[in-house]
C-alpha cells in the first residue's frame, strides 16, 4: 500500500517540506549530543572496519548529527543524510563547531538511493528505520549502498518500546502481519534482522538483549 510514497510525493523536501518542528529538534538535539553518544559504539564499528580514517560513512537519518561528527573525528568521510532542514541547522552548526567538514544530504531516507550501490564503506542507522516506506526494501537499499566488505549498523525501536495504542496499535498490526505502512509503524522484533540475513554477509550479530530495541550489525560478503 503506496500511502507513504504518495504522501511523499506531496510534501516535497527540495520544496521546504519538514516533518520536524523546530522547538522539538532542539529538545532532541540536546538529548542526543548529551546522551545518545556512545564512543564505545563507535569503537566497535572502527574495530570491525578497521579503523576509520578515509572510510566513507553514511549517516543515514543523521538527525542532529552527534553521530557524523564522532566518525569525522576519526578520520571518515561522513555523509550526513536526513529529511529535516531544522535538523540540517544544527547539525552544520554543531559541524562548524567541531571543526570538521561533512557532506550534508537533503531528502527522505530513500532518496540516499542516489549515492548509487556500493558507495559507502559504513552505513549507520541509528533510530530512522522506521522511517522508511517499506521495511523489505529498505533492507535492499541499504545492503546496497554498502560496498562488498563495508559494514552497517542498525538500530530501532520496538512497537513493545512505543506501546502504541488505538489508530498507532492497527498501523503497528497491518505492518506486522501484511508488511503495510500507513505512517512509521516500527518494524517488530526481530524483522530487521531477518530482512537483512536474506542477503550475502560475512559477519552478522544481533542484539536483542533488550525487547525494546533491535540492534544489527552486518559485514558485506
Ligand atoms: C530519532 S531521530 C535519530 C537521529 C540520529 N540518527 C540519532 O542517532 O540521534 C530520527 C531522524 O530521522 C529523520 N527522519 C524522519 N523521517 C525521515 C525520512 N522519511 N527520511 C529521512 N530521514 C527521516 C528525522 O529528521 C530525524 O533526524
Amino acid at each position: 500500500m503506496p500511502i507513504n510514497l504518495i504522501h511523499s510525493w506531496l510534501h516535497r523536501v527540495e520544496e521546504g517540506w519538514d516533518p520536524i518542528p523546530a522547538d522539538y529538534a532542539e529538545l532532541y538535539a540536546e538529548k542526543a549530543w548529551h546522551i545518545y553518544n556512545s564512543e564505545a559504539l563507535v569503537d566497535r564499528l572502527s574495530e570491525l572496519a578497521h579503523g576509520l580514517e578515509n572510510k566513507r560513512v553514511l549517516d543515514l537519518g543523521g538527525g542532529p548529527g552527534q553521530y557524523s561528527v564522532l566518525f569525522a573525528r576519526r578520520g571518515a568521510r561522513v555523509t550526513w543524510h536526513d529529511v529535516s532542514r531544522q535538523y540540517e541547522k544544527i547539525a552544520s552548526a554543531r559541524f562548524l563547531a567541531a571543526g570538521v567538514q561533512i557532506e550534508r544530504s537533503l531528502g527522505y531516507l530513500e532518496d540516499a538511493q542516489k549515492f548509487g550501490p556500493a558507495s559507502f564503506d559504513i552505513v549507520f542507522s541509528r533510530v530512522s528505520w522506521m522511517y522508511c516506506r517499506n521495511d523489505q526494501h529498505f533492507a535492499r537499499l541499504l545492503t546496497t549502498l554498502v560496498r562488498p566488505g563495508g559494514l552497517a549498523y542498525i538500530e530501532c525501536d520496538t512497537p513493545t518500546n512505543a506501546k502504541p495504542e488505538g489508530l498507532r496499535w492497527w498501523q503497528h498490526r497491518l505492518n506486522e502481519y501484511a508488511g503495510w505502512k500507513i505512517g512509521h509503524p516500527l518494524p517488530p522484533q526481530g524483522r530487521i534482522g531477518r530482512l537483512i540475513a536474506q542477503y550475502p554477509l560475512r559477519f552478522l550479530e544481533f542484539d536483542y538483549s533488550s525487547p525494546l530495541q533491535d540492534k544489527v550489525i552486518f559485514i558485506k560478503a
